[in-house]
């Protein structure tokens, strides 16, 4: 049975003081969520504090990106050793933000993603497809070659410890949900290409739907058979409503 994980993207969001509340809130709800795995993925500057808050709680965490290097003159970048030196478990790459806005090819995402296991950290692997690609038919085509990119470099072995969120482009941050089915129908692509490669590692593999979750649209999406909880963005800057998506899950 694959355990279904729900983690919050916080973005570039968050002070100190606006971090320790949100923890303090899904800490005072945490044991009503008696199934899903609770992940917050804070910006960098607030992970030392949410680890701390986060006081070893069941509530795992982890970054946003991180850089392919493990140390050297890269200025501004993070690594995946300093990534684990915070206890980070899990890292997102692949955003389509990005992807879009920072230039990161499907061939830098897979090189991310290898650097991450390389440093003992689970990778997100995020994909999805613009409205442009799905109006083209073209939805498809465009996740394979992101799933391709990353089986080349580090073979299917490398999904046995990983996570995969099908996130829409035009689903995020707009309010503009895939419907379940529309949803459903990618997770099942991604889990029947992948399954040609390795049933098993395909079989146990979480995948997460991401793009404008909300409490009021959670359960349906999380209730198709290969839609393994969510990667959560503005909705998990709300305690409450991060919490009750959680419950769904
Ligand atoms: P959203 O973001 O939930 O705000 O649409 C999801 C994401 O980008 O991971």
């Amino acid at each position: 049975m694959r355990r279904p994980i729900v983690a919050g993207n916080w973005k570039m969001n968050g002070t100190q003081s606006e971090a320790a509340a949100l923890i303090d809130g899904i800490l005072a709800g945490l044991d009503t969520i008696t199934n899903a795995e609770v992940v917050v993925c804070p910006p960098f500057t607030l992970i030392a504090m949410v680890a701390k808050a986060l006081n070893s709680s069941s509530v795992g965490y982890g970054a946003q990106n991180l850089n392919v290097h493990d140390v050297g003159a890269y200025t501004g970048e993070v690594s995946g050793p300093m990534l684990r030196d915070l206890g980070c478990t899990y890292v997102i790459v692949g955003h389509s933000e990005r992807r879009a806005l920072y230039g990161e090819s499907d061939d830098i995402v897979a090189e991310k993603f290898r650097a991450a296991q390389q440093h003992g950290l689970v990778p997100i692997l995020c994909v999805g497809e613009t409205l442009e690609q799905r109006e083209k038919g073209q939805t498809e085509k465009v996740i394979a070659t992101q799933l391709e990119a990353v089986v080349d470099t580090v073979g299917i072995e490398g999904f046995s410890e990983a996570v995969i969120a099908y996130e829409p482009i035009w689903a995020i941050g707009t309010g503009m949900t895939a419907t379940p089915q529309q949803a459903q129908e990618v997770h099942r692509f991604i889990r029947e290409k992948l399954s040609g490669l390795d049933s098993t590692i395909s079989a146990n593999l979480r995948l997460q739907y991401g793009g404008s979750v909300k409490e009021a649209n959670a359960r349906g999406l999380f209730d198709q058979p290969d839609i393994d909880g969510g990667l959560i963005g503005g909705a998990s800057l709300q305690a409450d409503e991060f919490l009750n998506i959680c419950r769904a899950a």
